[in-house]
């Protein structure tokens, strides 16, 4: 279908999952963009959801919202504390009494050149772009159901250089790899492990792009697609590597940005 340069497109997925009902799923950073559309989507397909994010009050008016019929328990999460997971798992295993899907989804997007990048932000960005991503993995390896699949929030970012985006890129190359070796760990359990790599996204993450119209026409310019994808167009994939038809599917990451060979 061709859609009009510029114009995200919403409309619904509508791949159905038939082994999906009854499953039960962690997802980080869902209170809002993407998170939430993942929340949702599962939610749709009648996968129970504990949707977690570090903003409360936002993840349980987001809960709030979700239709179903799976149902969605909002949690508070800091994705950069190990026992912050811990709890989310367990809060899945007495609601649900099971736990199946796992989605590292929280990130930031700190901007500074690579030169004026303080102490700080390197260690924030890693700290919840890649520890974030760590301790999830790990706390859903400990409490998995049998053929359980997790799946990890990289970028195009991880193979490309953004300008003024040296942490993030450097943090999203990392979960790239992290990815790759949680797979070959965690495949002797039986638990697939992979990766979205997206590119550019219509979500708070990238109100700057749509703020400016340089970096507007950049974008429309570099995607082949020539418009900015929708958290929808993300949820597509994440339903397929997370469902039955991607049962040899482990280790990699998948690019959603689409067709862009540049940044
Ligand atoms: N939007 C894009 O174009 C794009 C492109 C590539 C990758 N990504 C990645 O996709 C993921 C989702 O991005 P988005 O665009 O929906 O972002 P977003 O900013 O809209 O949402 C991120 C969510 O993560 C939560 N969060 C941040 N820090 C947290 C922490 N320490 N603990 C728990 N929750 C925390 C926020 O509260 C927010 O709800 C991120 O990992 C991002 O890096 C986004």
């Amino acid at each position: 279908m061709t859609e009009p340069a510029g114009r995200v497109q919403n409309a619904p997925i509508t791949a159905q999952y038939p082994e999906f009902p009854g499953k039960a799923a962690v997802v980080t950073g869902a209170a809002r963009g993407m998170g939430a559309r993942f929340a949702a989507g599962l939610a749709a397909r009648g996968v129970d959801v504990v949707g977690a994010d570090i903003d409360e009050a936002a993840m349980a008016a987001t809960a709030q919202e979700i239709a179903g019929p799976g149902k969605v328990v909002a949690a508070r999460i800091d994705v950069t504390r190990a026992e912050d997971h811990e709890a989310v798992a367990r809060i899945a295993l007495e609601r649900f009494g099971r736990l199946d899907f796992w989605v590292n989804n929280a990130g930031v997007f700190p901007y500074a050149p690579v030169g004026e990048i303080t102490p700080e932000q390197i260690g924030s960005t890693l700290s919840v772009n890649v520890e974030g991503v760590l301790y999830g993995a790990q706390a859903a390896a400990r409490h998995m159901s049998p053929g359980g699949a997790i799946v990890n929030m990289s970028s195009v970012s991880a193979v490309r250089v953004r300008k003024g985006r040296g942490a993030y890129c450097t943090s999203k190359a990392a979960v790239a790899h992290l990815t790759e070796s949680l797979a070959v760990e965690l495949g002797d359990r039986g638990i697939r492990v992979n990766a979205l790599a997206p590119g550019y996204i219509d979500t708070d993450m990238t109100r700057w792009v749509k703020e400016d119209p340089a970096a507007l026409q950049h974008a429309l310019d570099v995607v082949p697609l020539h418009r900015l994808g929708s958290p929808e167009e993300v949820l597509g994939p994440l339903l397929f590597l997370l469902s039955d038809s991607a049962r040899y599917v482990t280790g990699h990451s998948i690019a959603v940005d689409g067709g862009s060979r540049h940044v």
